[in-house]
């Protein structure tokens, strides 16, 4: 393995799908990848107030992503855009300027939600958001993965054949983009 990915999954839910499908992205996780969720619950609310004497959690959470070579996003929507737990994760790891972790990871997103539209919203902001972090998002293929209740097997963890497949892809696109778009340093 020497592709190291970060996950950040957006919901801090114990039974969210969002973190169920990250856990199946990592068991169908290509053989150069290494996906690992990164940890946002104990993050501290960003105020720039405390960015000269940081707590912990961000400076351990910057590290983490300034380790990895790759990052991606599992997100549910919330009121047509993303929670605020997962922006707050994207403030601290931005800054302070200069000190920018996410700087230059290519990077990919996945929303997720029971309802029909797939968190359009939540994919669309991240996207924008990632033109600020200077992350080079994968354009496609695009995930949203939408009536997610449909596409987990009895189990309610484990997804259909056919999500299955489309992950697979997924992660092997990513996995191509990592490649064309990695640093060099
Ligand atoms: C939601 N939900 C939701 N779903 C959606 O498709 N679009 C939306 O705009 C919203 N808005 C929203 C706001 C708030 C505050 C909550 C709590 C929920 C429903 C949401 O998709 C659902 O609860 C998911 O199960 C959340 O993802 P996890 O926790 O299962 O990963």
């Amino acid at each position: 393995k020497n592709i190291q990915v970060a996950i950040i999954v957006g919901s801090l839910r114990k039974e969210s799908f969002n973190r169920k499908i990250a856990a199946e992205m990592i068991r169908l996780q290509p053989a150069n990848l290494d996906l690992k969720i990164v940890e946002i619950k104990d993050l501290t609310f960003f105020s720039e107030d405390i960015e000269n004497d940081p707590p912990p959690s961000w400076t351990d959470f910057k590290n983490e992503v300034a380790a990895a070579d790759a990052v991606l996003f599992v997100s549910p929507e919330y009121n047509r855009t993303i929670p605020g737990v997962l922006k707050n994760a994207m403030e601290i790891g931005a800054r302070p300027p200069k000190q920018n972790s996410w700087k230059g990871k290519p990077g990919a997103v996945v929303t997720v939600s029971p309802g029909a539209i797939g968190g359009l919203g939540a994919n669309q902001t991240i996207r924008n958001a990632a033109v600020s972090l200077n992350i080079p998002l994968m354009p496609q293929p695009e995930a949203y993965l939408g009536q997610i209740k449909d596409k987990l097997l009895e189990d309610g963890k484990t997804v259909n054949e056919k999500t299955e497949k489309f992950l697979v892809d997924f992660l092997a696109a990513f996995e191509k983009w990592i490649d064309q778009n990695k640093q060099n340093s």
